[in-house]
Order: structure tokens, then sequence, then C-alpha cells
């Protein structure tokens, strides 16, 4: 049975980049890792690891992506959670079996390797939960 391993990381949507890091990295001290864009997903991206687990803040670049359409509805704010999995396929296929509703109905793969997908908020309490295998 696949098995959720630990939250990989948690990701805020963000207006002001410096602002935001004024509060992460300034105030709270946590370590900035990485800043970068990510033309694939029209977004800034910084994450800021912590043991096992990391926060990422989003920052889209363009209007017309999805998160953009999301800050621009909801404003700045938690985006998602995103677990670990060590079976992404099986959890997709189990999910679907129960009748989760999936954003992404098959495993779809970053530039740097990892496979992910979204589940819809709806079936999840009202969280928009990714699922991660490295
Ligand atoms: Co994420």
């Amino acid at each position: 049975m696949p098995k959720v391993k630990q939250i990989n990381h948690v990701a805020v949507v963000v207006d002001d980049m410096e602002r935001a890091l004024g509060f992460w990295r300034d105030a709270l001290g946590m370590e900035l890792h990485e800043l970068r864009d990510v033309p694939a997903e029209k977004s800034q991206v910084a994450f800021l690891p912590l043991a096992g687990s990391e926060v990422e803040l989003v920052r889209p670049t363009t209007d017309d992506s999805g998160i953009a359409k999301y800050l621009a509805k909801r404003g700045p704010g938690m985006h998602h959670l995103c677990l670990e999995v060590d079976d992404i396929e099986g959890m997709l296929a189990q999910l679907k079996a129960r009748g989760v509703r999936l954003i992404n109905e098959e495993p779809r793969t970053a530039a740097d390797g990892k496979r992910y997908a979204f589940i819809h908020p709806e079936s999840t309490g009202g969280v928009l939960v990714e699922l991660y295998q490295l």
C-alpha cells in the first residue's frame, strides 16, 4: 500500500517577494536556500529549508497563470501542503478508487526530475494538497 512519508513543503503565495522575505528570512531568521525564476510555472520561488521540510514562497510573474488567478481572487496566503509519498502512481490510483477528485490524474515531472500531482481542495477539506515522489 502506498505510504505518506512526511510533509515535504508548505507553499505560501506572495505578491511581493522582498516583503515576504522580510518576514520569513529576516524576522524569523530562516535561511534562504534558493531564489529562482521558474518560467514553466510563470513564477518566482524561494525555498527556506528546515529539518526534513521547507517553506516555499511563490510569486506569480505573469497575470495569466493558475497561481496568478489564485492570488488575484484570494490575496496572499497559504497555497498548498505537499506530502512526500513512496509511490505516487499507487497513491493516485488509491485516491481515485475512493472517489477523491484529482487535479492531475497522472504525475507530472518537474525540471529537477521530481514527480508531483495535485489533489483538488474539494476532496481534502479545503486545502490544496500536492503529492511528491523524489
Ligand atoms: Co509545491
